[in-house]
């Protein structure tokens, strides 16, 4: 299997378009230690000339460009593209906007629990990525299914799982309590997996807590792309940029006593990257003492380009 990981920040992406914290201006500014990012998707393949792409980012024509695997081969005719399925993790922004940059007429196919793809139905815009020519496929949850698309087996299977998470930011429904109206399969993880070599990996990139469930799943994985968003809870809050936790947003953090570093030191996971990054996070610094932290732990700092072959 070959991961590449197209974006590996969270929404907004690093630089965000608006934003003068103090890693956007470094980053913008050039400064070492600093690398600009675009925002949060993974593509996958087993031969590497069929693939699916692992949620779909508004950077995704971007992605495209510095990714000559995905780029159309004049070998297969006038038109063509590499991708034959996109697999989605919920309904945010940053996951699902690419996909309309996915039209002209090209086929391939949309996996996603029914909670997201309902958002994909109902928003009529979507349309423009015509059934039957990209049909939209149901994730059930804890059952592996082979991924195709556009007639072609790509020989992986991908197993959906409902994480801790919330619904999207544009669907929350402020008298719904608590959880504003939170479903299950509004947020899932995926472990996609090679049927003919038994390898497999998880993708993660919108987690609120490791619950028992959970942490029982990732026990002894390979590899695990995880929620990078924020190093400590408030951080948006302490830098000004936002009144919201990491909690309210639907993501842990990677320190303190409930952060990510801490849950996974007893996971015995092979390899552990962080993706879906928010500008906010002091580990963007490959000087800070939050990398240091994360190095020390054995985490990787996921980054856009990222490959891994499984
Ligand atoms: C998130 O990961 O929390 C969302 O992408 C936020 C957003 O929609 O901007
Ligand atoms: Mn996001
Ligand atoms: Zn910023």
């Amino acid at each position: 299997m070959i991961i590449k990981v197209l974006g590996s920040a969270a929404g907004g992406g690093f630089p965000q378009w608006n934003c003068n914290c103090r890693n956007c201006v470094a980053v913008r500014a050039g400064t070492p230690g600093f690398r600009a990012r675009t925002q949060s998707s993974l593509a996958v393949s087993r031969d590497g000339e069929s693939w699916a792409l692992l949620n779909a980012s508004p950077d995704l024509r971007q992605q495209l460009g510095q990714t000559p695997e995905l780029h159309a081969n004049p070998k297969h005719g006038l038109r063509h593209s590499p991708i034959k399925a996109a697999v989605l993790t919920n309904g945010d922004v940053d996951h699902v906007i690419g996909l309309v940059n996915l039209r002209e007429a090209q086929p391939f196919s949309i996996y996603g629990t029914d909670r997201v793809l309902d958002i994909i139905k109902s928003n009529s815009v979507f349309q423009v990525l015509a059934e039957p020519l990209v049909p939209r496929i149901t994730l059930p949850l804890d059952k592996a299914v082979p991924l195709s698309g556009a007639g072609v087996d790509l020989g992986l299977t991908v197993e959906a799982f409902a994480v801790p998470g919330k619904v999207a930011l544009y669907l929350e429904d402020a008298s719904a309590g608590e959880d504003f109206g939170t479903q299950e399969g509004d947020t899932i993880g995926l472990k996609v997996s090679d049927p003919a070599t038994k390898k497999s990996f998880f993708y993660i990139p919108g987690c609120a807590t490791i619950d028992e469930p959970l942490a029982r799943r990732l026990k002894g994985a390979s590899i695990v792309f995880f929620d990078g968003t924020l190093f400590t809870d408030d951080e948006m809050i302490e830098q000004g940029l936002l009144g919201k936790t990491g909690a309210r947003m639907g993501h842990i953090s990677m320190s303190g006593p409930s952060g990510s570093i801490a849950a996974f030191s007893k996971l015995e996971v092979g390899r552990l990257i962080y993706v879906h990054i928010n500008n906010s996070n002091p580990a963007l610094d490959e000087n800070s003492a939050a990398r240091k932290a994360i190095d020390g732990a054995g985490w990787e700092v996921g980054y856009d380009g990222l490959e891994v072959r499984l």
